[in-house]
Protein backbone atom coordinates (compact mmCIF):
# COMPACT_ATOMS: atom_id res chain seq x y z
CA UNK A 1 0.00 0.00 0.00
CA UNK A 2 2.50 2.65 0.83
CA UNK A 3 5.20 1.06 -1.59
CA UNK A 4 1.95 2.05 -4.21
CA UNK A 5 1.45 5.25 -2.88
CA UNK A 6 5.23 6.16 -3.18
CA UNK A 7 5.65 5.12 -6.77
CA UNK A 8 2.52 6.94 -7.51
CA UNK A 9 4.06 10.06 -6.14
CA UNK A 10 7.36 9.52 -7.80
CA UNK A 11 5.48 9.45 -10.53
CA UNK A 12 3.37 12.42 -10.20
CA UNK A 13 6.63 14.03 -9.21
CA UNK A 14 8.30 13.26 -12.30
CA UNK A 15 5.64 14.25 -14.95
CA UNK A 16 4.87 17.96 -13.38
CA UNK A 17 8.62 18.89 -13.18
CA UNK A 18 9.77 20.54 -16.68
CA UNK A 19 12.76 18.63 -18.17
CA UNK A 20 15.31 20.86 -17.12
CA UNK A 21 13.57 21.91 -13.94
CA UNK A 22 17.24 22.42 -12.52
CA UNK A 23 17.61 25.62 -14.63
CA UNK A 24 14.63 27.27 -12.36
CA UNK A 25 16.83 26.95 -9.30
CA UNK A 26 19.35 29.59 -10.53
CA UNK A 27 19.58 33.18 -8.52
CA UNK A 28 17.79 35.27 -11.85
CA UNK A 29 16.79 32.63 -14.15
CA UNK A 30 13.66 33.97 -15.58
CA UNK A 31 10.91 31.87 -15.25
CA UNK A 32 8.76 32.39 -18.30
CA UNK A 33 11.39 34.50 -20.46
CA UNK A 34 13.21 32.56 -22.95
CA UNK A 35 16.81 32.00 -21.97
CA UNK A 36 19.40 29.51 -23.25
CA UNK A 37 20.71 26.37 -20.89
CA UNK A 38 23.75 27.61 -20.60
CA UNK A 39 26.24 30.42 -22.26
CA UNK A 40 25.76 33.66 -23.88
CA UNK A 41 22.92 34.80 -26.21
CA UNK A 42 22.56 38.22 -27.82
CA UNK A 43 19.57 38.85 -30.92
CA UNK A 44 16.71 36.76 -31.56
CA UNK A 45 17.67 35.73 -35.60
CA UNK A 46 15.63 33.47 -38.24
CA UNK A 47 12.20 34.04 -36.60
CA UNK A 48 10.08 31.87 -38.52
CA UNK A 49 6.40 29.71 -38.01
CA UNK A 50 6.55 26.76 -40.28
CA UNK A 51 3.99 23.41 -39.85
CA UNK A 52 2.75 24.08 -36.34
CA UNK A 53 6.36 25.56 -34.84
CA UNK A 54 7.62 28.76 -34.02
CA UNK A 55 11.55 28.53 -34.03
CA UNK A 56 13.50 30.97 -32.17
CA UNK A 57 16.93 31.02 -33.28
CA UNK A 58 19.42 33.22 -31.54
CA UNK A 59 22.95 34.84 -31.48
CA UNK A 60 24.72 32.47 -29.52
CA UNK A 61 28.39 31.82 -28.04
CA UNK A 62 28.36 27.73 -27.47
CA UNK A 63 31.73 28.23 -25.78
CA UNK A 64 31.14 30.76 -23.09
CA UNK A 65 29.39 33.43 -21.39
CA UNK A 66 30.19 36.26 -23.48
CA UNK A 67 30.12 37.31 -26.59
CA UNK A 68 31.84 35.59 -29.04
CA UNK A 69 31.82 32.56 -31.56
CA UNK A 70 28.67 33.59 -33.08
CA UNK A 71 26.28 30.89 -33.96
CA UNK A 72 22.65 30.13 -34.38
CA UNK A 73 21.44 28.74 -31.57
CA UNK A 74 17.80 27.41 -31.76
CA UNK A 75 14.43 26.62 -30.01
CA UNK A 76 11.39 25.75 -30.79
CA UNK A 77 7.51 26.29 -29.47
CA UNK A 78 3.99 25.29 -30.52
CA UNK A 79 2.54 28.46 -28.44
CA UNK A 80 5.65 31.23 -28.30
CA UNK A 81 5.45 30.41 -23.98
CA UNK A 82 7.04 27.01 -23.82
CA UNK A 83 10.45 26.74 -25.39
CA UNK A 84 12.21 24.14 -25.87
CA UNK A 85 16.22 24.56 -26.94
CA UNK A 86 17.31 22.89 -29.82
CA UNK A 87 20.85 21.60 -30.73
CA UNK A 88 23.00 24.24 -32.40
CA UNK A 89 21.54 25.01 -35.62
CA UNK A 90 24.39 27.20 -37.66
CA UNK A 91 27.90 26.94 -35.91
CA UNK A 92 30.72 29.48 -36.37
CA UNK A 93 32.85 28.39 -39.50
CA UNK A 94 35.05 30.34 -41.49
CA UNK A 95 32.82 33.33 -40.41
CA UNK A 96 30.87 34.47 -37.73
CA UNK A 97 26.74 33.57 -38.06
CA UNK A 98 26.00 37.05 -37.33
CA UNK A 99 22.23 38.18 -36.71
CA UNK A 100 19.78 37.67 -40.26
CA UNK A 101 16.59 36.19 -40.62
CA UNK A 102 14.53 32.99 -41.82
CA UNK A 103 12.07 33.08 -44.77
CA UNK A 104 10.18 29.62 -46.13
CA UNK A 105 10.44 29.57 -49.44
CA UNK A 106 6.89 27.90 -50.43
CA UNK A 107 7.36 28.08 -54.18
CA UNK A 108 11.09 27.07 -54.04
CA UNK A 109 12.11 30.07 -55.58
CA UNK A 110 15.74 29.37 -54.52
CA UNK A 111 16.00 26.15 -56.01
CA UNK A 112 17.18 24.36 -52.68
CA UNK A 113 13.79 22.56 -52.19
CA UNK A 114 13.89 18.96 -53.24
CA UNK A 115 10.60 16.49 -53.26
CA UNK A 116 8.09 19.29 -53.26
CA UNK A 117 9.30 20.20 -49.55
CA UNK A 118 10.09 23.62 -49.90
CA UNK A 119 13.36 25.06 -48.03
CA UNK A 120 13.33 26.83 -44.45
CA UNK A 121 16.25 29.17 -45.99
CA UNK A 122 18.05 31.30 -43.64
CA UNK A 123 19.83 34.66 -44.93
CA UNK A 124 22.60 36.31 -42.18
CA UNK A 125 25.20 38.01 -42.32
CA UNK A 126 28.86 36.54 -42.35
CA UNK A 127 31.38 38.17 -40.06
CA UNK A 128 35.26 37.50 -41.08
CA UNK A 129 37.04 38.64 -37.46
CA UNK A 130 40.22 38.64 -39.86
CA UNK A 131 39.64 41.51 -42.16
CA UNK A 132 36.24 42.51 -40.09
CA UNK A 133 35.00 42.06 -43.98
CA UNK A 134 30.46 41.38 -43.36
CA UNK A 135 28.51 40.33 -46.45
CA UNK A 136 25.03 38.12 -46.66
CA UNK A 137 24.89 34.41 -47.01
CA UNK A 138 22.26 31.80 -47.32
CA UNK A 139 22.44 28.31 -45.62
CA UNK A 140 18.90 26.14 -46.18
CA UNK A 141 17.08 23.10 -44.31
CA UNK A 142 14.70 20.83 -45.89
CA UNK A 143 13.69 19.25 -41.86
CA UNK A 144 12.07 21.88 -40.33
CA UNK A 145 15.45 23.65 -39.32
CA UNK A 146 16.63 20.76 -37.69
CA UNK A 147 20.02 20.17 -40.04
CA UNK A 148 21.27 22.93 -42.19
CA UNK A 149 23.29 22.96 -45.22
CA UNK A 150 25.10 26.18 -46.36
CA UNK A 151 24.80 27.77 -49.84
CA UNK A 152 27.86 26.18 -52.27
CA UNK A 153 28.27 30.21 -53.86
CA UNK A 154 28.06 32.57 -50.54
CA UNK A 155 28.25 34.86 -49.94
CA UNK A 156 25.00 36.38 -52.13
CA UNK A 157 26.14 39.45 -51.26
CA UNK A 158 29.77 40.95 -51.25
CA UNK A 159 30.63 43.23 -48.27
CA UNK A 160 33.69 44.90 -47.88
CA UNK A 161 35.42 45.87 -44.49
CA UNK A 162 32.93 47.84 -42.14
CA UNK A 163 29.48 47.16 -40.94
CA UNK A 164 26.98 45.71 -43.09
CA UNK A 165 24.71 43.86 -41.91
CA UNK A 166 21.15 41.83 -40.36
CA UNK A 167 19.77 41.17 -43.58
CA UNK A 168 15.94 40.64 -42.70
CA UNK A 169 14.04 39.56 -45.99
CA UNK A 170 10.03 39.23 -46.99
CA UNK A 171 8.39 38.20 -49.60
CA UNK A 172 6.23 41.12 -51.37
CA UNK A 173 3.11 40.11 -52.77
CA UNK A 174 2.52 43.47 -55.08
CA UNK A 175 6.11 43.20 -57.06
CA UNK A 176 6.18 39.22 -56.63
CA UNK A 177 9.58 39.40 -55.18
CA UNK A 178 12.13 39.13 -51.87
CA UNK A 179 13.04 42.58 -50.11
CA UNK A 180 16.16 42.33 -48.23
CA UNK A 181 16.91 45.37 -45.58
CA UNK A 182 20.42 45.74 -44.14
CA UNK A 183 22.05 48.55 -42.47
CA UNK A 184 25.52 50.08 -43.01
CA UNK A 185 26.35 53.07 -40.49
CA UNK A 186 23.64 55.06 -40.55
CA UNK A 187 21.58 53.77 -43.07
CA UNK A 188 19.20 51.19 -44.37
CA UNK A 189 19.90 49.42 -47.88
CA UNK A 190 16.84 47.67 -49.59
CA UNK A 191 17.68 44.79 -52.12
CA UNK A 192 15.18 42.80 -53.91
CA UNK A 193 15.39 39.43 -55.66
CA UNK A 194 13.81 36.49 -57.59
CA UNK A 195 15.80 33.82 -56.16
CA UNK A 196 17.13 34.63 -52.83
CA UNK A 197 20.53 34.36 -54.54
CA UNK A 198 20.80 37.61 -56.41
CA UNK A 199 20.31 40.44 -55.25
CA UNK A 200 19.98 44.18 -57.20
CA UNK A 201 20.31 47.46 -54.81
CA UNK A 202 16.97 49.27 -54.68
CA UNK A 203 17.25 52.05 -52.73
CA UNK A 204 18.67 53.63 -49.39
CA UNK A 205 16.89 54.94 -46.26
CA UNK A 206 19.12 57.61 -44.31
CA UNK A 207 20.58 59.02 -42.63
CA UNK A 208 17.51 60.40 -40.61
CA UNK A 209 16.45 60.25 -36.63
CA UNK A 210 18.68 58.83 -34.39
CA UNK A 211 21.99 58.99 -36.17
CA UNK A 212 24.72 58.93 -33.31
CA UNK A 213 25.91 55.77 -33.34
CA UNK A 214 25.79 53.12 -35.81
CA UNK A 215 22.59 51.25 -37.31
CA UNK A 216 21.82 47.80 -36.68
CA UNK A 217 19.19 44.89 -36.86
CA UNK A 218 16.34 46.96 -39.61
CA UNK A 219 13.50 45.70 -40.02
CA UNK A 220 10.80 46.69 -42.72
CA UNK A 221 7.66 45.16 -41.85
CA UNK A 222 3.32 46.21 -42.52
CA UNK A 223 1.58 46.54 -38.75
CA UNK A 224 -2.35 46.36 -38.55
CA UNK A 225 -3.74 49.71 -37.22
CA UNK A 226 -5.97 50.10 -34.21
CA UNK A 227 -9.43 50.18 -36.16
CA UNK A 228 -8.20 48.61 -39.39
CA UNK A 229 -5.78 49.00 -42.08
CA UNK A 230 -2.13 48.85 -42.07
CA UNK A 231 1.19 50.95 -42.41
CA UNK A 232 4.51 50.20 -43.14
CA UNK A 233 7.01 50.77 -40.76
CA UNK A 234 10.71 50.89 -40.38
CA UNK A 235 12.35 49.77 -37.41
CA UNK A 236 16.28 50.02 -36.48
CA UNK A 237 18.93 49.36 -33.31
CA UNK A 238 21.00 52.29 -32.60
CA UNK A 239 24.03 50.99 -30.95
CA UNK A 240 26.94 52.85 -28.87
CA UNK A 241 25.02 55.41 -26.35
CA UNK A 242 22.77 57.35 -28.25
CA UNK A 243 19.61 55.33 -27.11
CA UNK A 244 16.68 56.71 -25.16
CA UNK A 245 17.96 55.34 -21.51
CA UNK A 246 21.84 55.24 -22.81
CA UNK A 247 23.36 52.69 -24.82
CA UNK A 248 21.66 50.67 -27.54
CA UNK A 249 17.95 51.23 -27.97
CA UNK A 250 15.09 50.66 -31.26
CA UNK A 251 14.13 53.71 -33.10
CA UNK A 252 11.28 53.52 -35.96
CA UNK A 253 9.74 55.37 -38.79
CA UNK A 254 6.15 55.02 -40.22
CA UNK A 255 5.60 55.43 -43.89
CA UNK A 256 5.45 54.05 -46.97
CA UNK A 257 7.09 51.42 -48.76
CA UNK A 258 6.32 50.94 -52.57
CA UNK A 259 8.23 48.23 -53.17
CA UNK A 260 11.01 50.02 -54.45
CA UNK A 261 11.72 52.91 -51.22
CA UNK A 262 10.33 53.74 -48.17
CA UNK A 263 9.07 57.33 -47.74
CA UNK A 264 8.00 57.93 -43.76
CA UNK A 265 5.84 60.22 -43.34
CA UNK A 266 6.47 64.02 -43.11
CA UNK A 267 9.57 62.84 -45.29
CA UNK A 268 13.51 61.35 -44.33
CA UNK A 269 13.64 65.11 -42.38
CA UNK A 270 11.35 63.60 -39.53
CA UNK A 271 10.93 65.37 -36.61
CA UNK A 272 12.30 64.19 -32.71
CA UNK A 273 13.43 60.56 -32.71
CA UNK A 274 10.82 58.41 -32.44
CA UNK A 275 11.80 55.02 -29.58
CA UNK A 276 10.15 51.86 -29.50
CA UNK A 277 10.80 51.10 -26.34
CA UNK A 278 11.73 53.65 -23.59
CA UNK A 279 13.60 51.50 -20.91
CA UNK A 280 17.65 50.21 -21.06
CA UNK A 281 17.07 46.66 -22.24
CA UNK A 282 15.17 46.02 -25.18
CA UNK A 283 17.25 45.58 -28.31
CA UNK A 284 17.44 44.08 -31.83
CA UNK A 285 13.89 43.02 -32.21
CA UNK A 286 12.86 40.98 -34.94
CA UNK A 287 8.88 39.73 -36.04
CA UNK A 288 7.82 35.95 -36.80
CA UNK A 289 7.31 35.42 -40.72
CA UNK A 290 5.30 32.72 -42.11
CA UNK A 291 2.37 33.66 -39.44
CA UNK A 292 -0.53 31.95 -41.38
CA UNK A 293 -2.64 34.99 -42.90
CA UNK A 294 -6.00 33.88 -40.12
CA UNK A 295 -3.68 34.83 -37.54
CA UNK A 296 -3.67 38.34 -38.65
CA UNK A 297 -1.06 39.67 -35.87
CA UNK A 298 2.34 41.35 -36.63
CA UNK A 299 4.22 39.50 -32.84
CA UNK A 300 7.98 39.81 -32.37
CA UNK A 301 10.60 39.62 -29.51
CA UNK A 302 13.96 41.20 -28.56
CA UNK A 303 16.96 40.85 -26.99
CA UNK A 304 16.63 42.26 -23.42
CA UNK A 305 20.30 44.00 -22.95
CA UNK A 306 22.03 46.79 -23.44
CA UNK A 307 24.93 46.08 -25.68
CA UNK A 308 26.40 48.65 -22.64
CA UNK A 309 26.98 46.39 -19.99
CA UNK A 310 25.26 42.85 -21.53
CA UNK A 311 28.84 41.16 -20.78
CA UNK A 312 28.60 41.95 -17.16
CA UNK A 313 25.58 40.60 -16.56
CA UNK A 314 25.69 38.83 -13.25
CA UNK A 315 23.80 35.59 -14.18
CA UNK A 316 25.16 32.19 -14.89
CA UNK A 317 25.86 30.08 -16.26
CA UNK A 318 23.70 31.73 -19.29
CA UNK A 319 23.71 35.29 -20.01
CA UNK A 320 21.05 36.84 -21.98
CA UNK A 321 17.39 36.71 -21.76
CA UNK A 322 14.70 37.39 -24.35
CA UNK A 323 11.47 39.80 -23.80
CA UNK A 324 8.01 38.16 -23.70
CA UNK A 325 6.40 38.34 -27.13
CA UNK A 326 4.45 41.43 -28.05
CA UNK A 327 2.01 42.40 -30.65
CA UNK A 328 2.64 45.09 -32.57
CA UNK A 329 0.21 47.50 -33.75
CA UNK A 330 -0.63 51.79 -34.88
CA UNK A 331 -2.16 54.04 -32.90
CA UNK A 332 -2.93 57.52 -33.59
CA UNK A 333 -1.84 60.24 -31.55
CA UNK A 334 -2.56 63.44 -33.23
CA UNK A 335 -1.87 63.85 -36.28
CA UNK A 336 0.70 61.00 -35.72
CA UNK A 337 0.67 57.16 -36.07
CA UNK A 338 2.72 55.54 -32.36
CA UNK A 339 4.24 51.72 -32.85
CA UNK A 340 2.13 50.24 -29.86
CA UNK A 341 3.14 46.73 -28.40
CA UNK A 342 1.00 44.36 -26.16
CA UNK A 343 1.98 41.49 -24.84
CA UNK A 344 0.66 38.07 -26.79
CA UNK A 345 -2.65 36.77 -25.14
CA UNK A 346 -0.78 33.25 -25.39
CA UNK A 347 0.90 34.06 -21.91
CA UNK A 348 -2.35 34.16 -19.99
CA UNK A 349 -2.05 30.24 -19.92
CA UNK A 350 0.34 31.35 -17.67
CA UNK A 351 -1.67 32.71 -14.76
CA UNK A 352 -2.42 31.00 -12.03
CA UNK A 353 -3.14 32.10 -8.18
CA UNK A 354 -4.60 36.09 -8.53
CA UNK A 355 -5.07 38.54 -5.79
CA UNK A 356 -7.77 41.08 -6.81
CA UNK A 357 -7.17 44.85 -4.78
CA UNK A 358 -10.85 46.37 -4.11
CA UNK A 359 -10.93 50.21 -5.27
CA UNK A 360 -9.57 52.56 -2.96
CA UNK A 361 -8.12 55.93 -1.88
CA UNK A 362 -4.35 56.00 -1.08
CA UNK A 363 -3.24 59.06 0.87
CA UNK A 364 0.38 60.64 0.65
CA UNK A 365 2.84 58.34 1.56
CA UNK A 366 2.92 54.54 1.21
CA UNK A 367 0.20 51.46 1.43
CA UNK A 368 1.54 47.78 1.74
CA UNK A 369 -0.52 45.42 -0.61
CA UNK A 370 0.13 42.26 1.43
CA UNK A 371 -2.08 40.17 -1.12
CA UNK A 372 0.43 40.50 -3.33
CA UNK A 373 3.17 39.16 -1.00
CA UNK A 374 3.32 35.59 -1.36
CA UNK A 375 2.31 35.16 -5.18
CA UNK A 376 5.92 34.09 -5.78
CA UNK A 377 9.10 35.68 -8.52
CA UNK A 378 6.56 35.17 -11.47
CA UNK A 379 4.21 38.21 -11.41
CA UNK A 380 1.51 39.85 -13.72
CA UNK A 381 0.08 42.81 -12.04
CA UNK A 382 -3.07 45.04 -14.20
CA UNK A 383 -3.48 48.54 -12.28
CA UNK A 384 -5.51 50.76 -13.38
CA UNK A 385 -5.31 54.27 -10.61
CA UNK A 386 -5.54 57.97 -10.52
CA UNK A 387 -3.01 60.08 -9.18
CA UNK A 388 -3.32 64.52 -8.91
CA UNK A 389 -1.66 66.88 -10.86
CA UNK A 390 0.58 67.53 -7.80
CA UNK A 391 2.60 64.14 -7.57
CA UNK A 392 3.50 60.92 -8.65
CA UNK A 393 1.99 57.67 -7.41
CA UNK A 394 2.73 54.11 -8.24
CA UNK A 395 4.00 50.92 -7.04
CA UNK A 396 7.18 50.34 -4.84
CA UNK A 397 8.41 46.27 -5.59
CA UNK A 398 10.52 45.05 -2.71
CA UNK A 399 13.04 42.73 -3.50
CA UNK A 400 13.92 42.37 0.32
CA UNK A 401 16.81 45.13 0.51
CA UNK A 402 16.10 46.30 -2.90
CA UNK A 403 13.35 48.46 -4.40
CA UNK A 404 12.08 49.06 -7.65
CA UNK A 405 9.34 51.63 -8.34
CA UNK A 406 6.87 51.66 -11.33
CA UNK A 407 4.61 54.55 -11.13
CA UNK A 408 3.49 58.02 -13.45
CA UNK A 409 4.44 61.44 -12.49
CA UNK A 410 1.72 64.13 -13.01
CA UNK A 411 3.88 66.65 -12.59
CA UNK A 412 6.15 66.25 -15.61
CA UNK A 413 3.49 63.70 -17.43
CA UNK A 414 5.89 60.46 -17.36
CA UNK A 415 5.47 57.06 -16.96
CA UNK A 416 9.04 55.28 -15.52
CA UNK A 417 10.79 53.03 -13.78
CA UNK A 418 13.05 53.57 -11.05
CA UNK A 419 15.80 50.67 -10.62
CA UNK A 420 18.24 53.71 -9.11
CA UNK A 421 17.64 51.42 -5.91
CA UNK A 422 17.20 48.05 -7.85
CA UNK A 423 20.42 46.16 -6.81
CA UNK A 424 23.68 45.56 -6.74
CA UNK A 425 24.49 45.38 -10.26
CA UNK A 426 26.91 48.43 -10.28
CA UNK A 427 27.41 49.17 -14.65
CA UNK A 428 27.84 52.35 -15.12
CA UNK A 429 25.08 53.87 -16.14
CA UNK A 430 22.69 50.67 -14.72
CA UNK A 431 21.45 52.18 -11.76
CA UNK A 432 18.68 55.20 -13.82
CA UNK A 433 15.15 56.34 -13.84
CA UNK A 434 13.88 55.22 -17.20
CA UNK A 435 10.85 57.49 -18.17
CA UNK A 436 8.49 57.85 -21.06
CA UNK A 437 6.77 60.87 -22.23
CA UNK A 438 2.30 60.25 -21.20
CA UNK A 439 -0.34 62.99 -21.27
CA UNK A 440 -2.87 60.33 -18.68
CA UNK A 441 -6.43 62.29 -19.24
CA UNK A 442 -7.99 62.96 -16.01
CA UNK A 443 -4.51 61.59 -14.43
CA UNK A 444 -5.84 58.22 -15.19
CA UNK A 445 -3.61 55.72 -15.90
CA UNK A 446 -3.36 51.88 -16.49
CA UNK A 447 0.01 49.81 -16.60
CA UNK A 448 0.12 46.09 -17.13
CA UNK A 449 3.42 45.00 -15.56
CA UNK A 450 5.33 41.63 -16.09
CA UNK A 451 7.66 41.15 -13.30
CA UNK A 452 10.31 37.52 -13.78
CA UNK A 453 12.70 37.74 -10.97
CA UNK A 454 15.30 39.79 -13.23
CA UNK A 455 13.47 41.90 -15.28
CA UNK A 456 10.25 44.31 -15.99
CA UNK A 457 7.96 45.19 -18.73
CA UNK A 458 5.81 48.12 -18.13
CA UNK A 459 3.03 48.46 -20.66
CA UNK A 460 1.42 52.09 -20.12
CA UNK A 461 -2.19 52.71 -21.43
CA UNK A 462 -2.95 49.63 -23.63
CA UNK A 463 0.90 49.37 -24.60
CA UNK A 464 1.37 53.00 -26.18
CA UNK A 465 4.18 53.92 -24.18
CA UNK A 466 6.74 50.32 -23.19
CA UNK A 467 9.61 50.56 -20.71
CA UNK A 468 11.33 46.80 -20.35
CA UNK A 469 14.40 47.01 -17.72
CA UNK A 470 16.62 44.19 -16.18
CA UNK A 471 16.59 43.73 -12.65
CA UNK A 472 19.06 42.35 -10.27
CA UNK A 473 17.71 42.59 -7.19
CA UNK A 474 19.59 41.67 -3.70
CA UNK A 475 16.70 39.31 -2.75
CA UNK A 476 13.87 37.69 -4.24
CA UNK A 477 10.51 39.56 -4.88
CA UNK A 478 8.92 40.22 -1.19
CA UNK A 479 5.94 42.27 -2.07
CA UNK A 480 4.44 45.48 -3.02
CA UNK A 481 3.42 48.86 -1.71
CA UNK A 482 1.29 51.30 -3.62
CA UNK A 483 2.56 55.34 -2.93
CA UNK A 484 1.50 58.40 -3.88
CA UNK A 485 3.42 61.79 -3.12
CA UNK A 486 1.34 64.95 -2.31
CA UNK A 487 -2.48 64.59 -2.40
CA UNK A 488 -3.10 60.73 -3.08
CA UNK A 489 -3.70 58.91 -5.67
CA UNK A 490 -6.64 56.33 -6.27
CA UNK A 491 -6.77 52.61 -6.55
CA UNK A 492 -9.24 52.17 -9.29
CA UNK A 493 -8.83 48.40 -10.05
CA UNK A 494 -5.47 45.87 -9.17
CA UNK A 495 -5.00 42.35 -10.30
CA UNK A 496 -2.44 40.74 -9.90
CA UNK A 497 -1.38 36.75 -10.63
CA UNK A 498 1.30 34.86 -10.13
CA UNK A 499 2.94 33.13 -13.53
CA UNK A 500 4.28 29.73 -13.76
CA UNK A 501 7.16 28.57 -15.15
CA UNK A 502 7.13 27.86 -18.79
CA UNK A 503 7.84 24.60 -19.63
CA UNK A 504 11.18 23.92 -21.15
CA UNK A 505 11.21 20.46 -22.64
CA UNK A 506 7.34 21.52 -23.80
CA UNK A 507 6.86 18.85 -26.50
CA UNK A 508 7.78 19.99 -30.40
CA UNK A 509 5.08 19.49 -33.48
CA UNK A 510 4.93 16.02 -34.46
C1 LIG B 1 23.20 43.50 -32.61
C2 LIG B 1 24.38 42.90 -33.34
C3 LIG B 1 24.08 42.72 -34.81
C4 LIG B 1 25.04 41.64 -35.20
C5 LIG B 1 25.05 40.77 -33.98
C6 LIG B 1 26.37 40.15 -33.67
O1 LIG B 1 23.22 43.21 -31.24
O2 LIG B 1 25.54 43.68 -33.16
O3 LIG B 1 24.21 43.90 -35.54
O4 LIG B 1 24.63 40.95 -36.34
O5 LIG B 1 24.65 41.58 -32.88
O6 LIG B 1 26.28 39.31 -32.57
Amino acid sequence: MMRTAMISLLALAACDAPARDVTFEERYRPLYHFTPDRNWMNDPNGLVFYEGEYHLFFQHNPRGDRWGHLSWGHAVSTDLVNWRQMPLALPERDVMIFSGSTVIDTQNSSGFGRDGAPPMVAIYTGYNPRNHVENQQLSFSLDRGRSWRDYENNPVLEGRAGMFRDPKVFWHEPTQRWIMTVSRADSVLFFASQNLREWIHLSTFGPAGEVDGPWEVPELMQVPVDGGGARWVLTVGVTGHAGVAGGSGVQYFVGEFDGERFVPDGGERVGATRWVDYGADFYAAQSWSGLPQSDGRRIWIAWMANTSYANEQPTRPWRGALTIPRTLYLMREGDAYTLAQRPIRELEQLRRVQATIAPREVAAGAAPLPELASLGEGLEIDLKFRVDQAGAAGLILHFGRSEVRVGYDARNGTVFVDRRRGGRFNAEGFAALHAAPLSASDGVVTLRIFLDRSSIEVFAQDGARVITDLLFPEDPFSGASFYAEAAGADIVHLNAWALAAMDRGAAQAK
